[in-house]
């Protein structure tokens, strides 16, 4: 179904979120005009880049789609005051980082780009706008964009410019996933839409509904909508806490994680999805949202609630010591002077996103023990693994390799991080030959054929087994 909507909207970040949500709605609502704007012209000007391999997102399907919209109803500049000006709609996607100082610290995230995009849109919006958060944000976020908001006028030298303006304030959190985002936008599980203005949801549903089943939109209250995104991610995590918990005890007992996740998931009452053991959940959003879900709990006094969910974060950070830890066993107790190669290190496959990535962690852990690392990642350029390595007692003890076989070159172990398709199908016979002896394999992600290593020769160890 076609709407005849003819909005014109602007977005406010051109990242992981903003640049791929925009694109799907531009080419499902052809007829209307989507602005995203960024105050990185570096990031605006890779989105713009003719080379669509060099987009700053990589996201399976995405290229197609900025090839057939871009210059057309979809743009991307950093003209921020000008296209805030002559939106109807406004999605802020900027990025919401958990705090590294001061009150909430550790927990809260911080929201003073949230801040300062409102400000941006108090400024220079006119008439009426729609004002929508996307990106994930604590519980009553949208109270304090209402706050700055409503008090422009007083603030505003330029009041005089904005006679007349109004806003709506909607939540409209974004459950795509990275590396299936395209589909994730194209056929979503539901669409939630949070406000208290009805003219206002009706309009953002028909966005939607120009693509996506009337049925699977959710309209709520601004906090349940803004809670609903915490609480869905916080599930999410937690069950992937809980089925690496069990993969140590698969490991100790003889089971195998991959039989028990099975097992359970053909359940209907627990389900397939969100099952898989692997070195702990990367990513923007799991350990964020948690994070600020504990703090909210802590807020209001339920401390247990918090303590139960802080759980969540915690296996994860234990499941990425303990395969540090055994890996360090396997070697004799030591890697001062080893070489360990480093397959994959993005927080999953699919994306070059490194955000909260798995990788970051067992390698340092590893380079603490005195390891030197050569990477190898097919989508992450050699800068964004290097930039997480930059204190001296790193520096000189990581390198990056354009391919697994180079990588791989005299080292002791390769450790597998992250679940690239191309891993399966190595030459890994060339690669053991390449190799110290005795040559390890450790596949945290289950995904390589054990087997066939152990008859070139590898000593291997998968998550899970034994
Ligand atoms: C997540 C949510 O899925 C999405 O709805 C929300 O909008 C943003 O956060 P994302 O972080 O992009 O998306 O990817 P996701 O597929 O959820 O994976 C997150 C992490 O969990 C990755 O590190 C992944 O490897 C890990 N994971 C996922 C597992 O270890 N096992 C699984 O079974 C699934
Ligand atoms: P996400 O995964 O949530 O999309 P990213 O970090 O990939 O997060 O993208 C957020 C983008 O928002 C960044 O490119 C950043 O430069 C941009 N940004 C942050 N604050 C502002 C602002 N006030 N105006 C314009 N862009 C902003």
């Amino acid at each position: 179904m076609e709407n005849n909507l003819n909005k014109i909207i602007c977005c406010i970040g051109a990242g992981y979120v903003g640049g791929p949500t925009m694109s799907v709605i531009a080419m499902n609502c052809p007829d209307c005009e989507v602005n995203v704007v960024d105050l990185n012209a570096e990031r605006i000007n890779a989105w713009n880049n003719k080379d669509l391999s060099k987009l700053p997102v990589f996201e399976p399907g995405l290229e197609k789609i900025i090839k057939k919209c871009r210059g057309k109803n979809l743009f991307f500049s950093t003209k921020i005051e000008e296209n805030i000006a002559k939106a109807d709609i406004i999605f802020i996607s900027v990025n919401t980082p958990t705090k590294k100082n001061g009150v909430g610290a550790g927990y809260a995230s911080d929201l003073k780009w949230i801040e300062s995009s409102a400000r941006q849109i108090a400024k220079f919006s006119k008439n009426h706008t729609i004002v929508i958060e996307k990106s994930t944000l604590p519980v009553k976020t949208a109270e304090t964009i209402k706050t700055i908001l409503t008090s422009s006028e007083q603030n505003n030298i330029s009041a005089i410019d904005h006679k007349g303006q109004t806003f709506s304030i909607i939540s409209n959190p974004e459950f795509l996933a990275e590396g299936s985002a395209i589909n994730d936008l194209q056929n979503p599980d539901r669409v939630l839409i949070g406000g208290d203005d009805d003219d206002s949801i009706n309009l953002i549903s028909d966005i939607y509904k120009s693509w996506v089943n009337p049925e699977k939109i959710i309209t709520t209250n601004l906090w349940s909508s803004e809670l609903s995104k915490l609480v869905a991610n916080a599930f999410l995590a937690q069950r992937i806490s809980s089925i690496n918990s069990i993969s140590a005890l698969c490991e100790a007992t003889g089971a195998n994680i991959n039989e028990v996740a099975k097992a359970i998931g053909t359940d209907s009452r627990i389900g397939r999805k969100f099952l898989k053991s692997g070195p702990g959940f990367g990513g923007s959003c799991f350990k964020k949202d948690i994070l600020n879900l504990v703090y909210l709990c802590r807020y209001y006094g339920l401390n247990e609630v918090a303590d139960y969910w802080e759980q969540v974060v915690d296996i994860n950070t234990w499941q990425q010591k303990r395969i540090s830890s055994l890996v360090i066993r396997n070697l004799f107790g030591t890697l001062s002077n080893k070489k360990l190669a480093i397959f994959g290190f993005s927080f999953k496959a699919n994306t070059n996103d490194t955000r909260e990535s798995p990788s970051i962690n067992i390698s340092k852990n590893l380079l603490q023990e005195g390891a030197k690392l050569n990477f190898y990642d097919p989508k992450v350029c050699e800068k964004d693994i290097l930039i997480e390595f930059n204190e001296k007692i790193y520096r000189n003890n990581v390198l990056v390799s354009d391919s697994a076989l180079k990588a791989a070159q005299g080292a002791d172990a390769i450790l597998v991080l992250t679940e690239w398709e191309e891993f399966v199908d190595l030459d890994w016979k060339h690669i053991f030959e390449v190799m110290r002896k005795p040559a390890w394999v450790f596949d945290s992600r289950n995904c390589l054929d054990k087997q066939r290593l152990k008859d070139i020769g590898f000593k291997i160890w998968t998550l899970g087994t034994t």
